[in-house]
């Protein structure tokens, strides 16, 4: 039995981000665990996620987004993000046990006081943190229902490496596409990503004009593209896009991770006469929070697929609560690839 803990230690903003994210602009701190309240429960923290999106969240004039499921910080406040964590107190009322495992919002600390219906329990035998906490449902979600992936498809993912970028390259090549474009930020990952994640072309941003270089890797243009990046990639993928072509904008990170000021404003160039002329669609999508069917359809095809050996959970895991900063800035600063863990 795990001795119930009198403090916790978290993770908090200590001053907002100047242009380069420093993992000193945070602080570890520790705060009172108060006795349970109705329906709460007391978790013990064995992973989670670090998003690059707490870059704009943590800027001096964030503003509450929706789509990105943590609000604004100021000075002092805790982070928070996916986790997986284990139950080691409960309320009759929460209908849960000590033992079980279960997804929750309030990582960036070791343990955590969770309302229950925050709580989604997790079979014990086989918990994979990078299939729950990883954004293969969000890649998946925005294949299957933010557009209708057909196959044959040419697909072109931005930001491809990344935690949804690299599932959705996967999860695109298993729902029938038949070619898949990525673009990155250096020739290491580019060639990972041709060799672990089966990326037929990968485009280098900033070695050259992205749209000669998208024209290039899909000389056929494209019918999909999941676009994480905006700015001139999405230019070039409209600019490349085939009649029907489907797009589908998850996020922005021209804007969140700007080498000057992470924004939540980013304009792009479009060639709207297109959109008409070829019936191309662009949809901004947010995968949010899955109802249960939904999510156990992605648990189940995952199984399958990892089964078969048709897909991988890229990811890049960091130990312990006091390294988690510099996972963040090194996850601003591109170094890192997949989904971004930090196990307690
Ligand atoms: N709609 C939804 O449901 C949903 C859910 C979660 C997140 N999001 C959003 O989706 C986007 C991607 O999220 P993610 O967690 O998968 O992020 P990510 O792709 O893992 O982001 C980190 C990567 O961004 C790339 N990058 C860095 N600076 C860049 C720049 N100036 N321009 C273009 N790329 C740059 C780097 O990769 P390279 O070195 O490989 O270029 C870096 O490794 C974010 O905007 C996030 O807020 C949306």
């Amino acid at each position: 039995m795990h001795p119930r803990p009198r403090v916790s230690r978290q993770v908090a903003l200590a001053a907002h981000p100047g242009n380069k994210l420093q993992s000193t602009d945070f602080t570890m701190t520790e705060v009172p665990l108060p006795p349970l309240a109705l329906g709460q429960v007391l978790l013990r923290n064995r992973w989670f996620r670090v998003s690059v999106s707490t870059r704009l969240m943590a800027s001096r004039d964030a503003k509450d987004i929706k789509g990105i499921p943590f609000p604004p910080l100021k000075p002092g406040d805790a982070l928070s993000d996916g986790a997986i964590g284990e139950v080691i107190a409960t309320t009759p009322e929460s209908q849960l046990q000590v033992g079980e495992i279960v997804l929750h919002p309030l990582g960036w600390r070791d343990y955590a006081i969770a309302d229950a219906h925050q709580c989604k329990v997790l079979q014990r035998e086989s918990i994979e943190p990078a299939a729950y906490l990883g954004h293969g449902w969000t890649a998946y979600a925005a294949l299957t229902r933010g557009i209708r992936i057909k196959r044959g498809d040419i697909v072109f993912v931005s930001s491809g490496a990344g935690a949804i970028g690299s599932m959705a390259a996967q999860i695109a090549r298993n729902l029938g596409a038949s070619r898949v474009i990525g673009s990155t930020g250096s020739t290491d990952k580019a060639d990972w990503m041709k060799r672990d994640l089966g990326y037929d072309a990968v485009i280098v941003r900033n070695d050259g004009p992205f749209i000669e270089q998208l024209a290039k890797a899909a000389p056929h243009g494209i019918d999909v593209c999941v676009d994480m990046v905006g700015g001139e990639q999405l230019s070039a993928a409209v600019s490349c896009a085939r009649e029907d072509a489907r797009f589908v904008i998850l996020g922005a990170l021209v804007a969140e991770l700007n080498a000057e000021r992470s924004t939540s404003v980013a304009p792009a160039d479009i060639d709207t006469f297109r959109l008409p002329i070829m019936g191309i669609t662009l949809r901004g999508y947010s995968a949010g929070e899955p109802s249960s069917d939904a999510f156990d359809e992605w648990i189940r095809r995952l199984d399958e697929w990892q089964q078969e050996g048709a897909i991988c959970l890229p990811s890049t895991t960091f130990n312990g609560l006091d390294k988690a900063p510099e996972a963040l800035q090194q996850a601003c600063e591109g170094r890192l690839k997949g989904v971004v863990l930090v196990e307690l």
